[in-house]
């Protein structure tokens, strides 16, 4: 059940151009799965929608947003300070499915299993957790970021993979390219890939594992309104199977996502 809950910012530094790391301690966030994302409610009540931003890092009682200046609402978070409060919400969204079972399948042991974490841009931050839970789970984890310029969180994503490979779009940095080019031609191959980006780069990824014939899953962060299923301001169509066969049913992101597997998007839009 979503709740708000005022958090204490522990701090929040600049960790590239116009990038943020923001420590949040609350003891009502309750646990975390990776690839949930928060609402976070601004100040200003000029903006009445709150702002959706993945969970980074997650401890007990403290979680982890990595964001950039995107507009108003992200340049008023850059500005809130250590010790300030800040109204937010607890983990919304399923997350990435780790644990259980998904698409007829027991998902949840991945001792011996290579998995590879790509994340392009703002997609980057959810990938941390995500890593990390993974390791926790026995699995053998690859990197493959992909940023404009100016790489972030590569040090966080060290402790959990093995190999981080970096791509930048002008080449200042590692691969020239965006992380699933570097994949194709690196040749980072994987039992499973996970993934948080652009909608170009998902539905490319997507493709690629389409072809291998393997699992992708995939993180969208549509543009949404309230975060929890009740405006309906995030619809995706997404391939359901059902006693009648396959059909395509629009269904809304913040609610049954972010995450979806790559072979349900409908991405060809
Ligand atoms: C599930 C989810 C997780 C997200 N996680 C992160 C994250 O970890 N870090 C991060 O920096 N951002 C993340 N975003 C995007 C973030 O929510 C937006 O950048 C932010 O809401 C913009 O608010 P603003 O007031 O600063 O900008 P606005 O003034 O609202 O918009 C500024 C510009 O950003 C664009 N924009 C707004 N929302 C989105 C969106 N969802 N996708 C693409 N473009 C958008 C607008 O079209 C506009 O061009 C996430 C979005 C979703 C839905
Ligand atoms: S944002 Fe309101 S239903 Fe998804």
């Amino acid at each position: 059940m979503k709740k708000v809950v005022w958090g204490n910012i522990l701090c929040n530094d600049p960790i590239a151009k116009d990038v943020y790391k923001m420590q949040i301690q609350s003891s009502e966030m309750g646990p975390v799965k990776a690839g949930q994302f928060v609402n976070i409610y601004l100040e200003d009540k000029s903006m009445l929608l709150p702002r959706p931003l993945s969970i980074c890092d997650a401890e007990e009682d403290s979680i982890t947003i990595v964001y950039r200046i995107a507009g108003k609402g992200t340049r008023e978070l850059s500005a809130y300070q250590a010790m300030n409060q800040i109204r937010v919400s607890t983990p919304l969204g399923n997350g990435y499915f780790i644990e259980g079972t998904a698409l007829g399948g027991q998902i949840d042991d991945y001792s011996g299993k290579t998995v590879v974490v790509a994340g392009g841009g703002i997609g980057v931050p959810p990938m941390v957790l995500l890593a990390r839970r993974l390791k926790e789970k026995g699995a053998e984890v690859l990197a493959a970021v992909g940023f404009q310029e100016e790489p972030f969180l590569i040090e966080e994503l060290k402790q959990y993979c093995r190999e981080v490979h970096v791509a930048t779009d002008r080449g200042t940095c590692g691969f020239h390219g965006n992380a699933v080019q570097m994949i194709k031609e690196k040749r980072i191959d994987a039992d499973e890939y996970f993934s948080c980006g652009p909608k170009v780069m998902l539905k490319a990824l997507s493709d690629f594992c389409t072809e291998k014939r393997i699992h992708c899953q995939v993180s969208l962060e549509e543009r949404m309104g309230c975060g929890y299923g009740a405006c309906v301001g995030c619809t995706c169509k997404i391939k359901v199977k059902t006693n009648q066969g396959m059909e395509i049913q629009q269904k809304g992101v913040c609610k049954h996502g972010p995450v979806f597997f790559g072979e349900e998007v409908v991405w060809d839009e």
